[in-house]
């Protein structure tokens, strides 16, 4: 039987999905799965003719793929990846890749790849973005690790990704861990976008009394803005029409208001407060999914805090500068997110390409924007940071903070709480001062712990004995 090209290990949503996309694209596929039924369901249903291989134990998936033998893992991020790691080193042989595709935390792509290395094999880990569609059509693949596994697998990567029109939206990323780094920036920005999306239907059912059909009219003209086209803005406008027929209502009334996460949101916060980056709209978002979790308290604590229960007439003439705050919205997430990319870069010694991150975000993957053909050209003109403040945004930030302004404004006198708008908003104020109240920080740092400041008016360091009662 003519060998296998590639194994992919985990037949769930995303390695069903991928390995019919390779195989698609005429590259032989062996699948296995923990569970031998998911296999077999799995070939029985979806496939349909594609050179697709079912195994059923790991000896005959390994004895499937040619050699040097690449194997794709596909599965639950943390225990599994480990459990399957160690299952395949009696199998394979020096030279032979194992691919990490799913969302594992860097750290353990770090020590991950040590242990691989130790036993003469090669490794990749990959952020796979695009959700199972994206699996299936063409992803944004992120693979960082080893590059002479990347070139073993470079062919089949880059026909199954998507393609936009300078070339497939994959590319070796760099060494070490970089791969699931970029991935979690990614979803960190992710976080920020849907959130700050999630905000403006808020506003508008609460403060306008707006209705899902009518936030959907609203979206899907966002969606036909340049700087607010995306895939999320335009699935933001589908969950929105979709009426739940059982109950002749939208849908989305009927979903329990408790945002669930995987970590990918919290560890991009933690690394960014590790590395000192500020990523508040990123950090906010996550903030606002763990708040949006406490459902009973919330429903308690509201009988007696009361929200303002004012309403406003809507008005056509709000539409732009809402557009413009969910893109100020959007920019401050994607500055933040490629502030740390570069400081990571630094500290990791990942040594990034950041405009080819974003080219590789712009097809297939949850963040695809047009936007981001901007952010490339950004990036690969001006190397200053933050992204905002670049050439090709600094005017927009000028022009639209007033509308971004304005709807925080409804917001808190409303009521409605907007973590991410509001954190963006203070993103873009911090930045543009030269003067805060640092200053008052550091004289309360060095009244209570002797801490010492450095002046403006002359050089040194200095601590003053500040008060008789000082502590
Ligand atoms: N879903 C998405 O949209 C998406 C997008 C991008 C990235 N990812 C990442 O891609 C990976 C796969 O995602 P998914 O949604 O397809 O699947 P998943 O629900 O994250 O994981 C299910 C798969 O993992 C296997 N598995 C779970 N625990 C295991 C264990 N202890 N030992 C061995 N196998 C185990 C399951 O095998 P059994 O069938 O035997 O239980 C099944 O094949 C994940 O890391 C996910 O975070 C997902």
């Amino acid at each position: 039987m003519e060998s296998c090209a590639i194994g992919i290990i985990g037949m769930a949503v995303m390695g069903q999905n991928f390995a019919l996309n390779i195989a698609r694209k005429g590259f032989r596929v062996a699948v296995f799965n923990r569970t031998p039924k998911r296999t077999q369901e799995f070939y029985q249903t979806r496939v349909k003719g594609e050179p697709i291989r079912p195994t059923y134990d790991l000896s005959e998936f390994v004895r499937a793929l040619e050699r040097p033998r690449k194997v794709l893992l596909m599965v639950k991020a943390g225990e599994a990846v480990d459990e399957f790691i160690k299952a395949l080193f009696p199998f394979l042989e020096k030279g032979d890749l194992i691919i990490d595709g799913g969302n594992s935390f860097f750290r353990d792509t770090d020590r991950r790849l040590k242990e691989v290395e130790s036993q003469k094999l090669l490794f990749l880990g990959m952020g796979i973005s695009g959700g199972e569609y994206g699996a299936l059509y063409g992803p944004s693949l992120m693979p960082g690790g080893h590059k002479e596994g990347y070139e073993l697998v470079q062919d089949i990567l880059e026909k199954a990704a998507a393609q936009v029109d300078d070339g497939p939206c994959c590319t070796y990323l760099g060494p070490g861990s970089c791969g699931h780094f970029v991935k979690m920036v990614h979803n960190g920005i992710e976080y920020a976008f849907m959130e700050a999306i999630a905000e403006i239907y808020d506003l508008l059912r609460k403060v306008f009394g707006l209705q899902a059909e009518a936030i959907a009219e609203i979206f899907s003209t966002f969606n036909a803005l340049p700087h607010l086209n995306s895939y999320l803005v335009e699935i933001t406008e589908k969950v929105l029409r979709y009426r739940d027929s059982e109950a002749g209502e939208p849908l989305v009334d009927l979903i329990l208001d408790a945002a669930e996460q995987k970590g990918t949101g919290k560890w991009t916060a933690q690394v960014a407060l590790d590395l000192g980056i500020p990523t508040p709209t990123i950090t906010h978002s996550v903030v606002a999914r763990s708040l949006s979790s406490f459902k009973n308290e919330r429903t308690r604590i509201a009988q007696y805090l009361s929200s303002p229960s004012k309403t406003l007439s809507w008005s056509p003439d709000l539409l732009i500068p809402l557009a413009d705050a969910l893109y100020l919205a959007e920019l401050a997430a994607f500055s933040e997110g490629f502030h740390l990319l570069c400081e990571a870069s630094q500290a990791f010694n990942y040594n990034l390409n950041l405009p080819e991150i974003a080219r590789i975000w712009k097809g297939g993957c949850i963040l695809r924007a047009l936007l981001l053909e901007r952010i490339q050209k950004a990036l690969l003109t001006d190397d200053v940071f933050p992204l905002f403040a670049t050439q090709e945004f600094r005017r927009d930030v000028e022009e639209k903070l007033p509308a971004l302004r304005k709807v925080c404004t409804l917001g808190m006198e409303y009521g409605v709480p907007l973590p991410a708008l509001s954190s963006a908003l203070a993103y873009f104020d911090s930045w543009r001062s030269a003067s805060l109240p640092a200053n008052l920080i550091q004289a309360q740092r060095d009244y209570f712990g002797a801490h010492t400041y450095r002046r403006i008016d002359k050089e040194g360091v200095f601590h003053t004995e500040w008060g008789v009662n000082g502590l």
